[in-house]
């Protein structure tokens, strides 16, 4: 009800599309502790990849003013994402700022989980709402192909361990599956998470940059792995729990807890896509398969006013006509250069 009455609100733009601004993705840190090949391949992000340096990347008090200002444009829910962001020093800090913002309901994090035992009670001290964090596989070995060979699922386990006792709930564990790599393991996961408040979301592979070799033959659709779910496990569906939830939600019948699955290449979602982005070094993306986005950087360290900053980013949303999963059905061929997911976070 509130959103109907403050889609009518001047301060809030729409794009051509009639949608709203409402969260925002932040990637704090370009730099990933893992080599997964769907995200950073090895044979391109090796030694000698030149990643952001701390300069290039905004700082905490230019993150948080950038944040204050799409909150006045309508933004009520944040994503912090990578790369990696807990490789970001001093994180819990600049979650502290953030989750103070009048305006935000929910602060929420994108982890590969290895770091949480180190840093979860910390997170949720700071205002850290919950996490979700990446988990494709239980079995080492396929995890550790998916992985480029770093972690392991004992350690992303304990940091979800460490997350349920932190408070940082409602837990949820992404799992990307490919055809042939690891999805005759995903009914080992689900059922690892059954009977726990985890909430395990199936992901189709995307065709996120241009360095992962995207394949379609290698996704598995949504509805064949529900179907595998449910053959073993039944499942029904429930109602999402807000307006444009990106995972459809699943309920085991047994009162067994919930799964999800994010149909993102057989059933797209943009329609509903209420999602900005904002990289390490300050652009801004109104879609995760944008080929360009708008510097807010350049102009922030000229000595920009809020009042011109809020102009440029309202400006971008107002222009905005993204729908690239859907055009992506529709006529299939891709942009020929896409930001890649470790800089943009998922
Ligand atoms: P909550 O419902 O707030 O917990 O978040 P969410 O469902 O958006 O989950 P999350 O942010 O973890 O996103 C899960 C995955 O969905 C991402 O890693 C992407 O693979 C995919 N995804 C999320 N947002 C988008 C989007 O805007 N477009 C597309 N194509 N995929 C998305
Ligand atoms: N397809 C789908 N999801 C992806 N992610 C990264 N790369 C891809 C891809 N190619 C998502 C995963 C991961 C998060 C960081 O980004 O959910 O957990
Ligand atoms: Fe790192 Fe996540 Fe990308 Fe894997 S998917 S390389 S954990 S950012
Ligand atoms: Fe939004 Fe772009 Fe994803 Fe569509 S493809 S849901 S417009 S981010």
């Amino acid at each position: 009800m509130s959103e109907i009455v403050s889609l009518k609100d001047p301060a809030r733009p729409l794009d051509q599309r009639g949608r709203a601004l409402h969260d925002l993705r932040i990637s704090v840190m370009d730099r990933c502790n893992f080599r997964c090949a769907y995200c950073m391949p090895k044979e391109t992000f090796g030694e000698g990849y030149r990643f952001l340096s701390s300069a290039e990347r905004l700082s905490f008090d230019e993150i948080t003013r950038l944040t204050s200002l799409f909150v006045s444009l309508g933004v009520r829910k944040l994503r912090l994402t990578g790369g990696e962001p807990l490789l970001r020093a001093g994180l819990p800090e600049l979650i502290g700022d953030l989750a103070a913002l009048p305006g935000i309901e929910d602060v929420a994090l994108t982890t590969n989980g290895v770091l949480l035992p180190r840093h979860a009670a910390d997170l949720k001290a700071q205002g850290l709402g919950r996490v979700t964090v990446s988990l494709d596989s239980l079995d080492p070995d396929v995890f550790h192909r998916m992985s480029g060979g770093f972690g392991s699922p004992d350690e992303v386990l304990a940091g979800i361990d460490a997350s349920l006792a932190a408070g940082l709930g409602p837990v949820k564990v992404n799992c990307v599956v490919q055809r042939g790599v690891n999805d005759h393991t995903v009914l080992d996961l689900v059922e690892r998470f059954r009977g726990t408040p985890v909430i395990v979301r199936m992901i189709e592979y995307m065709d996120v940059g241009n360095r992962n070799h995207w394949d379609r033959e290698r996704v598995v659709s949504a509805r064949t792995l529900h179907d595998q779910i449910h053959a073993k496990w039944q499942l029904r569906q429930i109602a999402p729990a807000y307006p444009g939830e990106v995972a459809e939600r699943y309920a085991y019948a047994d009162g067994s807890g919930e799964v999800g699955f994010i149909a993102s290449v057989s059933q797209p979602f943009c329609g509903g896509c209420t999602r900005a982005r904002l990289s390490s070094e300050g652009v801004l993306y109104t879609c995760l398969f944008a080929s360009h986005g708008i510097d807010l950087r350049a102009p922030l360290r000229a000595g920009a006013s809020d009042a011109e900053m809020l102009e440029r980013i309202r400006g971008t949303w107002l222009a905005r006509n993204d729908r690239y999963s859907e055009m992506r059905t529709d006529h299939p061929t891709a942009p020929e250069r896409k930001i890649e997911m470790y800089y943009i976070g998922g």
